[in-house]
């Protein structure tokens, strides 16, 4: 028996101490040293990702990893393809008001280019100024989403695009009424005759033309995309060192991943606050499984500073906070967890990847400077000439 017991303890000591060296281990510390930032420099721009230092994965990663990068083309779906009319098209529409009951609220209200392509605000307000209660995400590069809004509850960029013209709180207006305004307007034959080959007005087409033209929407390089690529001295120390923690340490890059820095899935970021006034149930609404109280899809860090305040709920503004709040490990207040919602008690759980990360203020601000690399510059954009 005793012989047992002590087989036991030493099994038990030995899972211990082998998932404890399996485990990436976050609290790994990361050298400051001069040389050892130089070293980075070299091997970050390289032009070779092969030669990028080992990242710092959780296990529960690694499905749905990719290492960060470029953006890459742009697929454009078969019953979609892309044309330059369909595009300008599109563009006309995004910014035409009359799609909207009370004709003042175009889709740009909300997205707007010189603000990042969203409004700045923590929740939009739309039709008779109601405020809605999500922060509206910018839709640059969005061409590389597998579904879109926080929630996931648009297949594709095709079937969101009607969504905000019906939504009561954005622009109210019926599909069918908002399809019939354009085609009174004689100014718009012409561009439907060019994008699609013949004038007939329908929401089908006016759903192409918008998601053709958001599909343009791509973040020209960035300093970060011409660093990697071999431009060495763009990147400050400050900003070398916030991407290897990024990749290491810090654990971003477990759902920032990709050229696009988002493994397009739907994680818990402990953002949920059930039970309060503010409560988001997120994937769940769309999908019914338990599991998926308060996840919201991981968004996408390009262009990142020019599109706060931040999370599904604005909640965080400066940046800073967002990082503090990850540095925490996510806390999510016990009396936060669970709420009753159509008579079932649901709880959210934050993901097992997030925990206490033990980053030094210095470690804090380098991974901010990094994130600044992920933004261009804001572009001149002309508004379309509305057809009368
Ligand atoms: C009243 C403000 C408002 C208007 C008007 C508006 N949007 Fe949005 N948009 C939002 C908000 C808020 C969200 C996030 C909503 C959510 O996730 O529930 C959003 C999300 C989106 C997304 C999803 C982006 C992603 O990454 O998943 C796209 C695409 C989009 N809007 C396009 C449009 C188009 C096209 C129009 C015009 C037909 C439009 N929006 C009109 C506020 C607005
Ligand atoms: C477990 C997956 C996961 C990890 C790890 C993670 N994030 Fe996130 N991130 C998310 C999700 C999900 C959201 C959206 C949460 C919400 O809206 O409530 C988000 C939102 C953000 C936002 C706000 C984006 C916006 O458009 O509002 C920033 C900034 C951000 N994360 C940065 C980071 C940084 C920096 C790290 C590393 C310290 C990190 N994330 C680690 C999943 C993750």
């Amino acid at each position: 028996m005793k012989y047992v017991l002590s087989w036991i303890l030493i099994a038990s000591i030995s899972i211990l101490f082998l998932s404890n060296c399996l485990q990436p281990n976050v609290y790994k510390e990361i050298s400051q040293d001069q040389s050892f930032i130089d070293k980075i420099r070299a091997l970050y721009s390289s032009g070779d990702t092969s030669r990028w230092p080992e990242p710092q994965l959780h296990k529960m990663a690694l499905a749905n990893f990719s290492e960060i990068g470029h953006l890459p083309k742009v697929k454009y779906p078969q019953d979609n393809p892309y044309s330059a009319e369909k595009a300008a098209l599109g563009k006309t529409l995004f910014y035409d008001p009359r799609l909207s009951v009370s004709n003042q609220i175009a889709c740009a209200s909300c997205h707007d280019p010189e603000l990042g392509w969203t409004d700045n605000k923590t929740f939009s307000f739309g039709h008779d100024r109601q405020l809605g209660s999500r922060n509206a995400m910018t839709i640059m590069n969005i061409a590389f989403t597998q579904s879109l809004f926080w929630d996931g509850r648009a297949e594709s960029i095709e079937q969101q695009s009607q969504m905000p013209i019906q939504d009561h709180k954005e622009m109210n207006e019926h599909i069918d009424l908002a399809t019939d305004k354009i085609a009174k307007l004689k100014g718009y034959e012409i561009l439907f005759e060019k994008a699609f080959g013949d004038k007939t007005v329908t929401k089908d087409k006016i759903a192409k033309a918008i998601a053709t033209f958001e599909r343009t929407l791509i973040s020209p390089q960035s300093k970060f995309d011409k660093f990697i690529d071999g431009q060495a001295n763009l990147f400050t120390d400050d900003e070398v060192m916030g991407m290897h923690l990024f990749r290491t340490k810090a654990q971003c890059m477990n759902c920032h991943n990709s050229g696009y820095f988002s493994n397009n899935q739907f994680e818990n970021d402990g953002t949920a606050l059930l039970g309060t006034k503010q409560q988001d149930l997120g994937r769940y609404i769309v999908t019914k499984n338990p599991g998926d109280v308060g996840k919201f899809r991981v968004p996408t860090l390009r262009e990142i500073t020019r599109t706060g305040p931040w999370m599904h709920n604005g909640a965080f503004t400066p940046l800073k906070d967002v990082l503090t709040f990850y540095n925490g490990g996510n806390p999510e207040p016990p009396k936060k967890r669970s709420t009753v919602h159509e008579g079932i008690t649901l709880v959210s759980k934050k993901s097992e990847m997030l925990k206490p990360l033990n980053l030094t203020p210095k470690e804090l601000q380098q991974l901010e400077a990094f994130l600044g690399t992920l933004s261009t510059r804001t572009q001149r954009f002309s508004p379309p000439v509305l057809p009368q």
